[in-house]
């Protein structure tokens, strides 16, 4: 297969957000305990939080986390969590069917993203809880002192205030499963009038109305229109959570998995766009695509009906092979194309839970095949995203009719050159691709690398945990310029 695209910094989508690079902690299974927080770890340090997940969350290049959850939030008491451990309570999480031992809240979260130099993103209770509870979350986290909420968290320790800028609304309000499910209108007028509430004590906070948790629930779309006719003046971002997985053993189509994705925020753009024009408003409502990843929900392996109430069980513990790296460096790819309006996204989740890090109890902690496109996006990606357009043999999917071969997306600064970001779906042929650089002045290829394997399902393990991992791509011409991309490859090509 032979393929062919075009650089040139003239074409210039917008600058890369850095909160494309979000990623998520929920209290859902070993997220929080045994994955950021182990005070038995040999790793740990003084607050309890594991250093060998706190090295690997660097490396990984995260902006922000999103946090607690996720379903979880949906019944979650934010006072449980702070103040002297001992008083604590345990809780029951009707979400996961887990007990809540409440040793983590906001206070220690923000004291990891300090130490993982990250920008922590706040979910509010909209499920069982309302204005009031949000109005209080809000002050004990962010204002400075002199009122009751704002010294009790000065006494927890937690002197400064938080400055937490980015607020969701609520999490998956749409879904049946949610705790205090809503109707679009219902819940359009709680986050409104929840947002008009927040904005009284801080008009500079940058708040996530919720939208669909999937393009293909019932009321996706209808549920865009209605939330944002009641919420467009006082809300920044509209939310999308999407998921993908191999089904019946339709590799074709999970590589493509992309083109949904693309579809759900063309979709979504359309709609806010529709609102904004109904209400004569010329504000733009972008998008937070805060949860997405890969994910086997249908193998239903968490589904199983549960009468205990563990602390922390493993759940969603997916364990990422080559071709789910590649599917997941498709949407990746899929998000920086759109950062004209996808301007925050958050990975889910971070750690164990359908993770790029995974870790043992006691034990080891490791990268995912998943992690590496993440890692090597978040180093690279930086100035303007460019609008790459293969020219690209297509197949034919089940699901998604024909898909190009090749996607891409490439970015461009004037001090560290332009990247390029690539995936051959093919998964059974390498492809030629043809780099038309000469926009970019006698720029030359520095360096290729590949993520490939001659097992499409190979994964890295604890025992093994670079069998999945970039390596130099030696198939590299430069006159005129051609990079061999492998079957099932995610690769990433430097031109200075
Ligand atoms: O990320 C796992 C779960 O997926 C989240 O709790 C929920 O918001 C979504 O359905």
């Amino acid at each position: 297969h032979q393929a062919k695209l075009t650089l040139d910094p003239a074409f210039k989508v917008a600058p890369v957000s850095r909160r494309t690079f979000g990623t998520f902690i929920e209290h859902l299974g070993r997220c929080v305990y045994t994955g950021i927080y182990e005070p038995d770890h040999p790793t740990a340090d003084d607050d309890g939080f594991r250093r060998d997940v706190l090295d690997l969350t660097r490396e990984l290049g995260i902006s922000t986390v999103r946090y607690p959850g996720g379903n979880f939030v949906s019944g979650y008491r934010w006072e449980d969590g702070v103040g002297p451990l001992a008083r604590r309570p345990r809780r029951l999480d009707l979400a996961w069917h887990s007990t809540e031992t409440n040793e983590v809240g906001v206070d220690e979260f923000v004291r990891w993203c300090r130490k993982a130099g990250v920008e922590p993103m706040m979910a509010i209770n909209l499920g069982t809880r309302g204005i009031e509870e949000a109005l209080d979350l809000l002050e004990y986290c962010n204002h400075p002192s002199g009122t009751a909420l704002a010294d009790q968290r000065a006494a927890n320790g937690a002197k400064e205030p938080h400055g937490i800028k980015m607020w969701c609304l609520g999490n998956e309000m749409d879904g049946p499963w949610q705790i205090g499910h809503k109707t679009a209108s219902e819940y359009g007028r709680l986050a409104a009038e929840t947002a008009r509430a927040m904005r009284m004590v801080d008009p500079s906070l940058e708040l996530v109305a919720c939208g669909s948790s999937g393009s293909g629930i019932a009321t996706f779309g209808a549920w865009e229109a209605t939330v944002l006719e009641e919420t467009y003046d006082v809300v920044d971002f509209i939310s999308c959570h999407a998921y993908y997985e191999e089904k019946d053993g339709d590799l074709g189509s999970f590589l493509a998995s992309s083109t949904n994705m693309e579809y759900f925020i063309s979709s979504v753009v359309a709609t806010a766009d529709h609102v904004g024009a109904k209400l004569k408003s010329r504000k733009k409502i972008d998008i937070s695509f805060d949860e997405w990843n890969i994910w086997y929900i249908s193998r239903g392996q968490d589904n199983d009906p549960r009468t205990d109430w563990p602390v922390a069980p493993r759940l969603l513990e997916d364990h990422y092979h080559l071709a789910d790296a590649v599917a997941f460096g498709g949407l990746l790819i899929t998000l920086l194309r759109n950062s004209d309006r996808v301007t925050a996204a958050s990975l889910a989740q971070l750690v164990n839970v359908i993770a790029p890090i995974m870790t043992e109890p006691g034990g080891r902690a490791w990268r995912q095949s998943t992690f590496h496109p993440f890692a090597q996006a978040s180093r690279l990606a930086a100035g303007d995203v460019l609008r790459v357009e293969p020219v690209s043999p297509a197949y034919e999917t089940a699901q998604y009719g024909e898909v190009a071969l090749v996607h891409a997306v490439a970015t461009h600064s004037e001090e560290g050159g332009t990247t390029l970001f690539a995936v051959n779906r093919s998964t059974d042929e390498p492809l030629s691709l043809e780099i038309d650089a000469r926009a970019l002045g006698g720029a030359r290829i520095v360096e290729a690398t590949t993520l490939s394997d001659t097992d499409v399902y190979a994964r890295n393990t604890a025992d093994d945990p670079d069998r999945i991992a970039p390596r130099p791509n030696e198939n590299v011409e430069h006159d005129p310029m051609r990079v061999l991309l492998p079957p099932v490859s995610w690769n990433v090509i430097r031109l200075a």
